[in-house]
């Protein structure tokens, strides 16, 4: 008999019980993570925190309510570009399509909140997410030189 482990991935706005989640995560995706602190000024003020006169959101996918990772963007009150400024899924889970979901989640809110475009940086040598982005209909329109001090980065937009 072969026992099927259940595969469901919500989404939901994070806690403050997700922060070690949620930092394990971003230890282990990224050669410069965002200090513990942005993430918990975030989850403490949700939908409080402004960044360039726009408001931060974040959300989490969950598997049997652990944290299997999350996104993070702004949307304008008075603006009309949304920006992705993070999204992480934890490594053991890359390819099931939670990270599609939580894009998807983000323009989707974005798209309510009147914004015409989303716009995000990616690392030149991040292939596997450019490919992601691109897949989604991302397209790249500039650099920034040394953007992250060891490597360019490279701009992507979507027309929304
Ligand atoms: C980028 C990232 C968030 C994608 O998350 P994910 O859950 O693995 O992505 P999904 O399973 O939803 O895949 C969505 C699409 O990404 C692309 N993709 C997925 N796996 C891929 C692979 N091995 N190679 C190339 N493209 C791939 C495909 O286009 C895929 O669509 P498909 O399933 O229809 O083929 C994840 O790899 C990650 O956390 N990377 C480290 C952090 C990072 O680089 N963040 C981006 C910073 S800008």
């Amino acid at each position: 008999m072969q026992l099927s482990v259940s595969c469901v991935v919500n989404v939901r706005i994070p806690g403050v019980e997700d922060l070690s989640r949620i930092n394990e995560i971003e230890e282990e995706s990224f050669p410069h993570p965002w200090n513990p602190d942005v993430f918990q000024d975030i989850v403490e003020y949700q939908g409080k925190l402004m960044l360039e006169g726009a408001i931060i959101r974040m959300i989490v996918a969950t598997k049997q309510d652990r944290v299997a990772g999350y996104i993070v963007w702004t949307e304008g009150r008075n603006l009309s570009e949304g920006h992705i400024l993070n999204i992480a899924v934890r490594k053991k889970l890359w390819g099931r399509g939670i990270g599609r979901k939580l894009l998807e989640y983000s323009i989707d809110s974005m798209t309510q909140q009147n914004m015409n475009q989303v716009r995000l940086e990616v690392r030149e040598g991040n292939l596997r997410a450019r490919e992601f982005y691109e897949q989604r209909g991302f397209q790249q329109k500039g650099r920034f030189p040394a953007y992250y001090e060891d490597e360019d980065a490279l701009c992507y937009y979507l027309r929304l």
